[in-house]
């Protein structure tokens, strides 16, 4: 019985750290077969995402958005979508990666935000949505003491604690 337990166990462990090495190597969205998918982001993940399907560009701030994204009116935001990767029955599949560029005019503010859908209840309440600060290339970026800048509840939550608005669209406000 305890015998059994372990070997379940081991065979999770195993499955899961084979899953994460296939991830990061090949980038994709990972094992259909696996029950309990997950997507963990990495440095190159955000990669080349200018080339990605442009799905929205606004200009100045989104009145759900006040100042937020560095947003004034002359601000343009182009919102990239990874693969165009669309909902499906309301909910966004694990592996979905959608980055934001905020700009203005003379391209004296840039921020570069994203979330990815990372599955396997990484954070229930806000529909397994990873938050992330990027640098101007795509990689993930570190705050003054060297941590990367990423997670469920980024920046004291105040990324999902405002995306919940979208909460019907499952926390996605441009598409
Ligand atoms: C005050 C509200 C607010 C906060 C805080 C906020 N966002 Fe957003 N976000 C929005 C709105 C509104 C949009 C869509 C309009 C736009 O792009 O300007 C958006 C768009 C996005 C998009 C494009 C996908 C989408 O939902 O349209 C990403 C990615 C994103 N935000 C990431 C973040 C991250 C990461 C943080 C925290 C560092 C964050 N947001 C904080 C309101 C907010």
């Amino acid at each position: 019985m305890k015998h059994t337990k372990i070997l379940t166990l081991l065979a999770l462990i195993i499955g899961s750290s084979l899953f994460i090495q296939s991830c990061s190597k090949d980038d994709d969205n990972g094992d259909q077969n696996n029950t309990n998918p997950e997507f963990v982001a990495d440095d190159n993940t955000f990669t080349d995402f200018m080339t990605w399907q442009l799905e929205a560009t606004n200009q100045g701030p989104d009145p759900a958005l006040g100042m937020a994204h560095a947003g004034n009116d002359s601000t343009v935001t182009l919102v990239y979508f990874k693969d165009g990767q669309d909902p499906a029955n309301g909910k966004y599949p694990v592996g979905t990666i959608i980055v934001k560029h905020s700009s203005n005019p003379d391209q004296s503010v840039n921020e570069f935000t994203a979330m990815v859908k990372r599955g396997n209840n990484f954070a229930p309440s806000g529909g397994d949505w990873e938050w992330f600060m990027l640098n101007p290339d795509g990689s993930i970026a570190t705050d003054g003491d060297g941590n990367p800048m990423r997670g469920a509840n980024l920046m004291g939550g105040m990324c999902i604690s405002c995306h919940t608005q979208a909460s019907n669209k499952d926390y996605v406000f441009s598409k």
